[in-house]
């Protein structure tokens, strides 16, 4: 990111980061990122929030013989919306990785342990959610879904605090 002293404002002892605006392709590379990042967690957290209602909702359906509850067919409809964005998740991530990875050398030991950090919470979040969908018990699903769900915000925490300084 470009820096720059701007002649006329106080003296606060540094430089001044610009502000600058870029629709290029680094800000596609970030919108597809964030775009897929958004969906896996905020799904997660959407569907969360209606679970109860839904459920309400199935148990007064009455379910033929062999067919999915209303729960299911939801639960199953939001994963095959979820799981592609979290593939472009990990490819833009790994779009993200290239981009990064001439300046290796001017990342700061606290942004490599973030990082390799986020890839770990993002393996978990992957696994979580993987384990969840196969589940019968109950309380196994609510333990896979909170790992899920909680290992992605915390990426997401980490990964914000990803700075340029
Ligand atoms: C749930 C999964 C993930 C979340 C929540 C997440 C979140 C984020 C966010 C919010 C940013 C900042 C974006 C920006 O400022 O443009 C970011 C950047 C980045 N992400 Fe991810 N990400 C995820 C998965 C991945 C994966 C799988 C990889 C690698 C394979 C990855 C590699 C990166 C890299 C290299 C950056 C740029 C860091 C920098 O500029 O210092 N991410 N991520």
């Amino acid at each position: 990111m470009a820096r720059a002293s701007l002649a006329g404002l106080p003296d606060y002892g540094r430089e001044i980061l610009m502000r600058t605006f870029n629709l290029d392709v680094d800000a596609l590379r970030s919108f597809l990122h964030l775009l897929s990042v958004g969906v896996w967690i905020g799904g997660q957290i959407v569907v969360a929030g209606l679970i109860p209602i839904v459920r309400k909702v199935s148990n007064q359906v009455a379910t033929p013989e062999g067919e999915k509850t209303v729960t299911q067919k939801i639960a199953h409809r939001f994963s095959r919306i979820a799981w592609p964005f979290f593939a472009l998740a990990i490819i833009t991530g790994l779009w993200n990785l290239e981009a990064v990875a001439p300046e290796w050398g001017n990342t700061s030991l606290g942004w490599k342990v973030g990082f390799f950090a986020k890839l770990v919470l993002v393996a978990l979040s992957g696994v979580g959610a993987w384990l969840h969908g196969r589940a019968r018990r109950p309380a196994e699903r609510a333990i896979f879904a909170s790992l899920a769900s909680l290992s992605a915000l915390v990426a997401l925490l980490l990964a914000a605090s990803f700075n340029v300084t």
